[in-house]
């Protein structure tokens, strides 16, 4: 079995996989058992400042939307940061984690956005003996409209402030937790790095509506006849996520900035992807809340079977895929492949033919007795025909050799050349 063990800016943990700040880790009994089951850590659920306990909705607070199969496929939620005592939770936390103490241990923060605020709450964490803070900047409804989460997290300027503060205020490792609710997740990934941030972590929520209710006409979740927008999280919002880490892995204002991945990470496999990307450990929830905390089992076992069989160690995933990450104008433009239909896979149901006929290149031919075949003189390759059929690996897109000649433009396939130097780009054209 590979090491799983992870050090992410200095905070150990027996594997990469920890629990996000959500309802898995609001309190000792789901974290003992969260860590029962094998998690190697966990974000406690938003603190705030001491007072009267946060208030949440008293009826629905999720959407959801479904695959056909009703299997999850997004989770829209309305709820707030913790709603316990602060207290209670200081102590819950203390004593977790002197039981546990392989285990990471941070506790995410949110509070107004002044000095006092953040001095105070971080020197009411201190002795709970926890291993870092994550600063939630992220939560997209409910605390927006109090000037806090998403409201700093859309800021870079605040971002900035804030995490300053904290640094200047605690010795704890911090993480910045991001929001996706902004255009270039660069600006405020710079920002925290400049504030002096060990750590980023992403994604929060998306802002959403997951559904209308056609009979009282109001978004869902709905209370009392009205609906709000909330955060949307789960499988959908994997590859959102994955971009956004990809983006800030590869920017070279911000590499080398370690990165905690979150976003739909329900397997093994989702997991190593968004490490291939950059992210030195990764935070799970709406996996968790769908299926149960059993779920990390087949994460350690998956993702130690794949590190065995490729021989590689943990921190050789880290970032693995980073530099083959471009941007488009960098793509091979002499790299060409055709479709190619394995006649014994296919069960005929023709939905290859009816989406390359009608928008894409009418490079499938239907025989009478329903045979597809591609033509590979009109095949451009684009893959529809792949996404859409509904048996694996019946479709497959093979490469055409170098030197060989495509049957749809009549040119031999070349060495590499991209966008930046094809004679069709004016910016070339002009240089000439
Ligand atoms: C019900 C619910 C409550 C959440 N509460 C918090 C929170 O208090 N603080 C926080 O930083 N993120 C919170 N999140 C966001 C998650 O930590 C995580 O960033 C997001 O759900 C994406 O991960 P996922 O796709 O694995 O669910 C919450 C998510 C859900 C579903
Ligand atoms: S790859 Fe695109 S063009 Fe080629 S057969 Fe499939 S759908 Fe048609
Ligand atoms: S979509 Fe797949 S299974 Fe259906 S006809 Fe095309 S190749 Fe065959």
């Amino acid at each position: 079995m590979a090491n799983l063990s992870a050090d992410f800016i200095g905070i150990k943990s027996p594997n990469p996989f920890w629990l996000a700040s959500a309802p898995p880790t609001d309190k000792k009994y789901n974290v003992e058992r969260a860590f029962e089951a094998g998690w190697g850590g966990v974000v406690w659920k938003t603190l705030g400042s001491e007072g009267p306990p946060v208030v949440n909705v008293n009826g629905p607070r999720y959407g959801a939307i479904w695959g056909a199969d009703r299997r999850l496929l997004g989770l829209n939620n309305i709820e707030l940061i913790t709603d316990r005592p602060l207290e209670v939770n200081l102590q819950e936390i203390k004593e977790v984690k002197r039981k546990w103490r392989d285990r990471a241990m941070v506790i995410s923060l949110m509070v107004p956005c002044d000095e006092d605020s953040w001095k105070d709450i971080l020197h009411r964490i201190e002795d709970t003996e926890a291993d870092g803070v994550e600063l939630n900047f992220g939560c997209p409804h409910g605390m927006a409209e109090r000037g806090m989460g998403s409201a700093v997290g859309q800021v870079p300027e605040y971002i900035e402030m804030v995490t300053r503060w904290v640094k200047k205020h605690s010795r704890m490792p911090c993480i910045v937790k991001l929001t996706p609710n902004i255009t270039n997740i660069l600006g405020p990934a710079e920002a925290a790095k400049r504030g002096g941030a060990d750590a980023v972590s992403l994604i929060n929520t998306i802002n959403s509506i997951t559904s209308v209710n056609l009979d009282s006409f109001s978004p869902e979740p709905m209370i009392d006849g009205k609906g709000t927008h909330g955060g949307y999280c789960g499988p959908a919002v994997k590859p959102i996520a994955m971009n956004m880490v990809a983006e800030i892995a590869r920017s070279a204002e911000t590499r080398g900035l370690p990165i905690s991945g979150i976003g739909g990470i329900t397997t093994w496999r989702d997991a190593a992807e968004f490490m291939a990307l950059g992210a030195g450990n990764v935070q799970v929830c709406t996996a968790a809340m769908t299926y149960g905390f059993k779920i990390v089992q087949e994460m350690i076992s998956g993702l130690s079977q794949y590190l065995d069989e490729k021989q590689l160690g943990l921190n050789d995933l880290v970032g693995r895929a980073v530099p083959n990450v471009t941007d488009w104008q960098y793509l091979n433009l002499n790299y060409v492949a055709k479709a190619h239909i394995d006649q014994d896979a296919c069960i005929k149901c023709g939905r290859c033919y009816a989406a390359c006929e009608d928008t894409s290149h009418q490079a499938i031919s239907m025989s009478a007795n329903r045979v597809f075949e591609v033509m590979d003189d009109e095949c451009v390759a684009c893959n529809l025909c792949v996404n859409v059929c509904p048996v694996d690996n019946c479709i497959t897109m093979v490469p055409m050799a170098k030197g060989e000649v495509d049957p749809r433009t009549g040119t031999k396939v070349g060495d590499y050349a991209n966008w930046t130097t094809h004679p069709n780009n004016p910016s070339v054209r002009a240089a000439e």
